[in-house]
């Protein structure tokens, strides 16, 4: 591709100004290497509350009338429903804009090849971007497993619990999108957040050859169907085998500034192991990463974990990435497509009966 100049900010657009808009957006105030030029979405209210903060950006209730308005733009970040993700992405990359894209990044290998096509056919960047990479206590935690200060890994696991009460306030439309993707397999809990867990199950231990999982259902309600409790179990190419546990607590409450969702990983070595005891909520009130290693345990108390902060990190690098090319873009369309296959071969792994399925061979 060819990267933008050095001498000017990168001109964007926002397109869906959601939810997740509150956080997608700190990479881009107070940034000099960012312009804001436009804001599109539907909802007339949504436009005029996010206008108020960019004055000077134009606003749009479509893609098509961003595009046909002339306005010149480098990059969208696509902050769109995940119903709309193939679609609307590929008309992005048709138009000629490098795409920075919610996850997760679509439902089935066909759209991912879909949209691969695009920016390949127009010389545009795809990143899906991944911000729990970007959360300072999991950075730690790589690095501490990587330093061999807890000795070679015997293993890993990671847990998820849903939270029925506490955190932000998330609109019912969102719901209403989650519901959509219910209706065809893919789950709030293993599909939407579990995204994130397995992107960091890759970028901990890389590619991986085996998964076999247990998807079980809670039925909520009319349409509600949440898909916990959930086991999923696999084996790394390195030999590594890691696990996640996946359950849903509808009237527990947790202390969050975001969703409720407590969290944890637990990396075990031949003398020690580590520990990152949350990320999205406040769940377990300790450092967020302990490390114990013969006899000793080390708490780190200095660590940024606010979890709105990996937003405000994962937009900066992709920003400083368009001018420079430096670096991995966690993640890059094709890094996506081996998440999405992880998640593919857990469904595959679970309508067969738990067996071992190679996410390298799903369709
Ligand atoms: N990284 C994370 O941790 C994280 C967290 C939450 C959501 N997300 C992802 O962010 C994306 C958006 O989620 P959200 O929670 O903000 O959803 P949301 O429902 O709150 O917002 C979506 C917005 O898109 C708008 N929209 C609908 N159709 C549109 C169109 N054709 N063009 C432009 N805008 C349109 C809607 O009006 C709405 O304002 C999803 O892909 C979701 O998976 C990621």
């Amino acid at each position: 591709m060819s990267f933008l100049p050095f001498n000017r900010p990168v001109r964007t657009a926002f397109v869906g100004l959601g939810r997740i808009y509150d956080l997608n957006i700190l990479a881009y105030r107070d940034n000099p290497d960012a312009e804001v030029v436009a804001l599109v979405d539907p909802d007339p209210d949504r436009r005029a509350q996010r206008q108020a903060e960019w004055p000077d950006a134009a606003s749009f209730p479509s893609i098509a009338e961003l595009a046909a308005s002339g306005i010149e733009l480098d990059a969208v970040e696509s902050l769109l429903p995940i119903t709309m993700h193939a679609d609307g992405i590929v008309e992005m990359l048709d138009h000629g804009w490098h795409v920075n894209a919610q996850k997760p990044m679509c439902n089935d290998l066909a759209s991912a090849r879909r949209m691969i096509k695009a920016a390949d056919a127009n010389d545009r960047v795809l990143r899906v971007m991944e911000n729990y990479l970007f959360y300072e206590p999991l950075h730690k935690l790589k690095a501490v497993v990587e330093s061999g200060e807890i000795g070679e890994v015997v293993g890993y696991h990671m847990k998820m619990v849903g939270v029925g009460n506490g955190g932000w306030d998330v609109p019912f439309s969102s719901f209403e999108y989650q519901m959509e993707q219910m209706k065809i397999g893919r789950g709030i809990m293993v599909f939407d957040d579990g995204w994130h867990k397995l992107s960091t199950a890759l970028w901990l231990f890389g590619p991986i050859r085996e998964v076999r999982a247990w998807i079980g259902n809670t039925h909520m309600g009319p349409g509600v169907d949440i898909d916990a409790p959930t086991m999923i179990v696999w084996e790394h190419e390195n030999g590594v085998r890691g696990g996640w546990d996946v359950t849903c607590a509808p009237d527990m409450y947790l202390r969050s500034d975001y969703y409720t969702n407590d969290e944890r990983w637990e990396v075990t070595g031949y003398h020690g192991y580590a520990r990152v005891n949350r990320c999205t909520g406040r769940g377990i009130q300790q450092p967020s990463l302990e490390v114990y290693s013969a006899g000793e345990m080390r708490s780190y108390h200095a660590l940024d974990d606010d979890w709105g902060s990996t937003f405000r990190e994962s937009g900066r690098h992709w920003l400083r990435w368009l001018h420079s090319g430096e670096g991995p873009l966690l993640w890059s369309a094709q890094e996506a497509v081996d998440v999405l296959r992880f998640a593919l071969a857990a469904y595959e792994s679970s309508a067969a009966g738990s067996v071992g399925v190679d996410p390298r061979k799903v369709s």
